[in-house]
């Protein structure tokens, strides 16, 4: 019976390292280990053995299919290895790979990007401020008066705790002014926020570019010469463009721009509001930071702020102001 042994385990060996593939693999499994297998076979003569001969064959018999075993675990093993190097085998990693397409910029932002650009020529700086602000600085400190509509709780997102959602971005004049002694330059692209029904031409968040100059002697002049390049600049050397007396709380005189291009459908649009600063709007800010340098009898300065949105739809002849803010691919691969 050990000779019977020897032989089986020789052959099984040879047997399965032969083995070419899985159902090769899985035959020579069940030949030697299956229920009518080979070694299941020696192991049943073990009932012909003498009685103090069974445990020295038990030992054998154990040893075998231990043997066997693990012929056939490597021989798997080294079967996976062989199919893995055979499919990189055909692979180039040399070769490029899919790039994922690059997108573009939303047009908000393209028409932002450029705003910016221009205003930068003219050493203007960018300024920020909160979108959560307080009520002296999107209202008293500007020079709005209690009652007046726009701090109506029909118009303005009011937080519990007295706050509110910017409804325009003017606040930053304040929050700069605040901060920093005069000359300062700056414009301030951001979020707005008021209570309008959303629609075709409102939502309730939009966007909005804020400019403010303050230095000793800014004139008029330069509120004009500054807008009407940066309108030129943005439409084309041929716009026109007009400064219609208006009305707002931090300015005095004021202004609405109306500009007329053949970019803009060679119609009058209405697009900014601009003005030199109230006096009553450095004082509030002289107050607040406890010095004069703000003085209204030393400087002087212009603000201005239009809405990028409406600006964006007329350039790119987007006809539905939500289209901004949807994040659909097909109306965005279009820019
Ligand atoms: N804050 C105004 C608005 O949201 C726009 C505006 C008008 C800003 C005149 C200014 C300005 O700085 O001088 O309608």
């Amino acid at each position: 019976m050990e000779k019977q042994i020897e032989i089986l385990r020789a052959e099984a060996i040879e047997v399965i390292g032969a083995a070419g593939d899985r159902p090769a693999l899985d035959s020579a499994r069940v030949r030697y280990l299956g229920k009518s297998g080979a070694v299941t076979a020696l192991s049943e003569g073990m009932r012909h053995v003498a009685k103090e001969e069974r445990p020295k064959f038990g030992k054998l018999l154990n040893d075998l299919r231990q043997a066997v075993t693990s012929a056939l675990e490597e021989r798997e093993i080294r079967m996976l290895g062989e199919a893995d190097a055979a499919d990189v085998a055909s692979l180039d990693l040399t070769l490029p790979g899919t790039p994922p397409p690059p997108g573009t910029l939303h047009p908000l932002t393209q028409l932002m990007d450029r705003a910016v650009r221009c205003f930068r020529r003219m050493g203007f700086a960018i300024a920020d401020g909160p979108d959560i602000e307080t009520e002296w600085h999107c209202f008293d400190a500007l020079n709005t008066p209690p009652d007046h509509p726009a701090r109506n709780e029909k118009d303005t997102f009011y937080l519990p705790d007295g706050r509110l959602l910017r409804s325009h971005t003017s606040t930053v004049q304040i929050r700069v002014m605040e901060e920093t002694p005069p000359p300062v330059r700056i414009i301030a692209p951001g979020a707005a926020y008021r209570r309008d029904e959303v629609d075709a031409t409102h939502l309730a968040q939009f966007t909005q570019m804020e400019g403010l100059y303050v230095a000793e002697n800014v004139s008029l002049a330069d509120l004009k010469g500054t807008l009407e390049f940066f309108f030129r600049e943005l439409f084309g050397p041929e716009t026109e463009i007009q400064f219609r007396p208006h009305f707002f709380p931090f300015t005095e005189p004021s202004y609405e721009i109306d500009i007329r291009t053949g970019a803009l459908g060679d119609r009058w649009m209405e697009l900014a509001g601009c003005g030199m600063v109230d006096p009553a709007v450095f004082e509030a800010v002289c107050k607040r930071r406890g010095d004069r340098v703000y003085d209204p009898e030393r400087v002087t300065g212009f603000a201005f702020g239009f809405g990028l949105d409406r600006l964006a739809m007329n350039l790119a002849k987007i006809s539905d102001i939500r289209m901004l803010v949807e994040n659909d691919l097909r109306f965005l691969r279009q820019f």
